[in-house]
């Protein structure tokens, strides 16, 4: 495995089924050549980046693996389930899985800043991740999803501003496979490990997940309704196709009531507002057009199915004058 954080200009794009397999021996010859019969540990989100890092480790090195799920209580529907299922049950990985919600909710209550609520959410996560590597014995080895974005953006640093960040005072040796690969690449090399397209080809979830996206304080039943209406838009996404065709989709439910109407009785309830986005380097984005019949369907779905919502907005502001997520 290379030590260097440059990727050579003869290193040929991996873009084929032939040539992910060609990098997956290589990977695994030299993540056993390192790794040799010590422990490797893992912090693994269920994002694309890590996912493929665990996938690679588990062929490589089975049960000397051990990865560490910390649920934050701000994943999307599902989410853990997934993970749980891809790599306890089908890979059959050594997989720690930690329900942290209570204590990540604690410490959020009442937090209003985003930056403040950024900051809580990924000190929190180095504590959790770093109490579960203190209960484990004789680990050598950290694995991360460091791609080469990362090592040219934020100088090694696994993405800027994700949850993520590792202890530092913990003495363990990098195992970083995917380090010099750019993301396509890292998807393709994913589909060849036999992870799941929902897994592989899945659009970008910020670290601090729905976190951001239940504008201000967060509340267990304003985060409810976030999280039950992204599944509604995903799904209603997945069903039309659309999922390959926009390049991020989600709901934000903000801190602000409106009055409805229910079976005759008023409400006074959130709205969901629709946010779609294309881009190709997040850095501008314009909003999707979006079928004006399939609106109406997905607005049918979360007023009648999201408990504590009476109406849905479709945010169609460009990246700028807005950012693409609400905070
Ligand atoms: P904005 O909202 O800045 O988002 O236009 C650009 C892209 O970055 C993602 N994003 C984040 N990703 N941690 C992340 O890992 C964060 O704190 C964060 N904030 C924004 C956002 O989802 C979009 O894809």
């Amino acid at each position: 495995m290379t030590n260097s954080n440059v990727r050579p200009e003869t290193m040929q794009r991996i873009n084929t089924p032939a040539l992910a397999e060609a990098f997956i021996e290589e990977q695994l010859a030299a993540l056993r050549e390192q790794i040799g019969d010590k422990k490797v540990l893992l912090a693994l989100s269920g994002g694309v980046d890590s996912s493929v890092v665990a996938a690679l480790l588990i062929r490589a090195v089975g049960k000397q693996l051990t990865c560490v799920h910390v649920n934050h209580g701000l994943l999307r529907k599902g989410e853990p389930e997934q993970v749980i299922e891809v790599f306890r049950e089908k890979m059959k990985a050594n997989l720690v899985y930690v329900d942290a919600t209570d204590r990540f909710l604690d410490k959020l209550a009442g937090v209003c800043d985003p930056e403040q609520k950024r900051k809580i959410i990924g000190g929190e996560f180095i504590r959790v991740f770093e109490e579960e590597a203190r209960k484990l014995d004789g680990i050598a080895f950290l694995a991360q999803g460091t791609i080469y974005p990362d090592i040219l953006e934020s100088h090694g640093v696994k993405a800027h501003h994700n949850v993520g960040g590792l202890p530092e005072d913990l003495n363990f040796e990098l195992v970083e496979p995917i380090k010099l690969l750019y993301k396509d690449e890292v998807r393709v090399v994913g589909k060849q490990l036999g992870l799941p397209d929902s897994m592989v080809f899945r659009q970008p979830f910020p670290g601090p997940g729905l976190g951001v996206r239940c504008v201000g304080a967060i509340t267990r039943d304003r985060l409810e309704a976030v999280r039950e209406s992204d599944a509604i838009l995903r799904e209603e996404f997945a069903k039309h196709g659309l999922d390959e065709k926009v390049w991020q989709y989600f709901t934000v439910v903000p801190d602000v009531k409106s009055t409805g109407i229910t079976d005759g009785k008023r409400t006074w309830d959130w709205p969901v507002i629709i946010r779609a986005v294309n881009t190709v380097d997040a850095v501008t984005a314009e909003p999707a057009e979006l079928n004006f019949t399939f609106l109406q369907k997905v607005v049918r779905r979360i007023t009648t199915e999201v408990k504590g919502v009476n109406r849905v907005l479709w945010d169609l502001t460009p990246k700028p004058s807005a950012t693409i997520e609400w905070e």
